[in-house]
């Protein structure tokens, strides 16, 4: 198929949907300057995941888990939605879209004002203590490193989800929902690399959904991709809402 052929395709599986579900990653927010995780700049090529993103890096060494998270807090909460988390909202307003299931802590997709998010990773401003049952949302990063629980004392940390840790049961199964109702699946800017999150996409995929992937390079969902969308999230979000005739604000 030639782009343009990619494109129609991709504009007929939307219009015709009954239940449109998203499935995002880390590169629908790439242009809107949040790193990714793999590839060519991502974090995991300057960082090893071991050190800071599992409960073991935690316990080890708290204060630099906590430095690399309130690094990623400042560049999160200056990022501004880019068109691919705009377009997704304007979907959802116009009662195509039924849901986003998304592996990113950022708050992008709320700050386009999407409803429907469920977020399989948790949330960057969530925290909790280890020790306890307190939990808390914060807005900036903490002044001190490592916050103290005012409950009990011990150690507070990111309330989202490490290497090595279940997703949260109730997101996972409205996740689940979704993706067995979903008829067409939108996949944008995820590597497809992290089980079980990756999944979605497959469970869609075999309830019978068409699957159209919007990604710079091929992932590990292009196989069952029908339609794939090569090229920038927000770029390529752009050249379909022109062509669905949706003016994004
Ligand atoms: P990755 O960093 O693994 O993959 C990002 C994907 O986005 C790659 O396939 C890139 O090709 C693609 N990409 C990059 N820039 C893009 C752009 N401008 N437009 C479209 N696509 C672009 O991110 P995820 O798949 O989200 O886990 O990673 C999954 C999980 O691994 C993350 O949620 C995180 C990480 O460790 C936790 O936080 C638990
Ligand atoms: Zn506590």
């Amino acid at each position: 198929m030639s782009i343009m052929e990619m494109y129609r395709a991709a504009i007929k599986l939307i219009r015709d949907s009954r239940h449109l579900v998203a499935f995002t990653g880390a590169g629908i927010s790439a242009e809107s300057g949040i790193p990714t995780f793999r590839g060519r700049d991502g974090l995991w090529k300057r960082f090893r995941a071991e050190d800071l993103a599992t409960p073991q890096a935690f316990k080890r060494n708290p204060k630099l888990v906590w430095k690399w998270y309130c690094w990623r807090m400042n560049i999160i909460k200056k990022a501004k939605p880019n068109p691919s988390h705009k377009l997704l909202s304007k979907l959802e307003e116009m009662g195509i879209l039924k849901a986003i299931i998304t592996q990113n802590v950022d708050d992008l997709h709320l700050k386009a004002g999407s409803k429907n998010l469920i977020r399989l990773h948790g949330s960057i401003w969530n925290i909790k203590c280890i020790e306890c049952d307190y939990t808390d949302r914060i807005d900036s990063p903490p002044k001190e490193i490592p916050p103290r629980c005012p409950k009990c004392n011990s150690l507070l940390r990111p309330g989202v989800v490490w290497f090595g840790e279940p997703l949260p049961p109730s997101e996972w199964s409205k996740a689940v929902e979704e993706s067995t109702k979903a008829d067409v699946m939108l996949v944008i800017g995820t590597s497809g690399m992290v089980a079980p999150a990756s999944n979605i996409p497959y469970i869609a995929k075999s309830s019978g959904a068409s699957i159209i992937e919007i990604n710079i390079e091929p992932s590990m969902i292009t196989p069952i991709a029908d339609v794939f969308l090569k090229g920038k999230a927000g770029e390529v979000a752009l050249n379909l809402s022109k062509l669905i005739e949706i003016q994004l604000q």
